[in-house]
């Protein structure tokens, strides 16, 4: 069961262009929403191989769909290549990158990715690897904690919640996710709150530090293209720029690929009525050259 539905659909699906005995990676399986039409895209001879960090969301899709043409990997996708050569796959023909958190996943109130959730504030996609946030910001110093929200969410106030952060904790454990919420918004002057809940970038900040996002958006986008078949398609969906800027550059300064969105594709009008959280995702393809045309360039 998923309650996650697929932004961009079908962007994504025209944007892989995709070739019906080829083999699609889908990075970010989620709720496999994508998936699940990328397979029905495919002929007999097709493969899909989706990885996710997440081993609820693999154990999910295994339950879902049966598909001998259909391979689920519990894997980080800046892995893939690895997973691939050793089924005898060197080169595919499209991958999509559909970055962040599932549906799934924010309404797991065990997970804290919810800002309501009286659960623990782990915000891990892996939950079998790392440290939960909640450890995190019982431990970093109130300069590094500040830096990792300055950065990572580009929240003004970060010196003013990291110090309560660390005031707070000397009386007791932070844990809760809403815990952690009440904190972030304290923080706000009244007057000052804006449309959106002001935990919002704290919560995307350490999302980022705990799961190491933006390394492995980095790695992917130079990888990916390597193992790409000439005239494959790579797409990539972001949730927040500093994403969308890392996936922005690294098909700008490929040798190896063509930029087709000079402008991300965002949703229509249609789909931000159906599903608010298209509000902020923004797909980019490229496709990758003929290996003569890098050989010239
Ligand atoms: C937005 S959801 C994908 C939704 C999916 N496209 C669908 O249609 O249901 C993003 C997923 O990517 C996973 N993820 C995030 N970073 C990852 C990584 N480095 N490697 C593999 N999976 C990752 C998350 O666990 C989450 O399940």
């Amino acid at each position: 069961m998923t309650i996650h539905i697929p932004v961009l659909m079908d962007e994504v699906l025209e944007g892989l262009n995709i070739n019906a005995s080829g083999v699609i990676v889908d990075g970010t399986l989620g709720g496999a929403g994508h998936a699940a039409e990328i397979l029905k895209r495919l002929g007999p001879e097709g493969r899909l191989i989706a990885f996710d960090r997440d081993p609820e969301a693999v154990e999910a899709a295994e339950a879902l769909i049966d598909d001998p043409r259909a391979t689920f990997i519990h894997a980080n996708y800046a892995d893939a290549p690895e997973h691939l050569a050793a089924m005898g796959i060197e080169t595919v023909d499209g991958v999509l990158l559909d970055l962040g958190l599932s549906s799934d996943q924010l309404a797991d109130r065990d997970r804290g990715f919810s800002f309501q959730s009286d659960g623990p504030l782990d915000l891990r996609f892996n939950t079998l690897e790392g440290e939960a946030a909640w450890k995190i910001i019982n431990r970093l110093s109130e300069k590094h904690l500040a830096d990792i929200i300055y950065q990572y969410g580009e929240e003004r106030l970060s010196r003013r919640i990291a110090r309560k952060i660390v005031a707070w904790r000397q009386d007791t454990e932070i844990k809760a996710a809403s815990h952690l919420a009440r904190l972030v918004r304290s923080c706000v002057p009244p007057g000052k709150k804006g449309s959106i809940d002001p935990a919002t970038r704290t919560f995307q900040a350490l999302r980022i530090e705990v799961n190491d996002e933006l390394k492995w958006v980095k790695v992917a986008m130079k990888r990916f293209p390597q193992i790409l078949n000439p005239g494959g398609r790579l797409a990539v969906i972001s949730f927040h720029s500093l994403e969308d800027r890392i996936a922005k550059q690294a098909i700008v300064e490929s040798d190896a690929l063509v930029n087709l969105t000079k402008r991300p594709t965002q949703a229509s009008k249609e789909e931000l009525e159906e599903n608010p959280r298209s509000r902020s995702a923004k797909l980019r393809v490229a496709e990758k050259k003929s290996s003569s045309a890098i050989e010239w360039m």
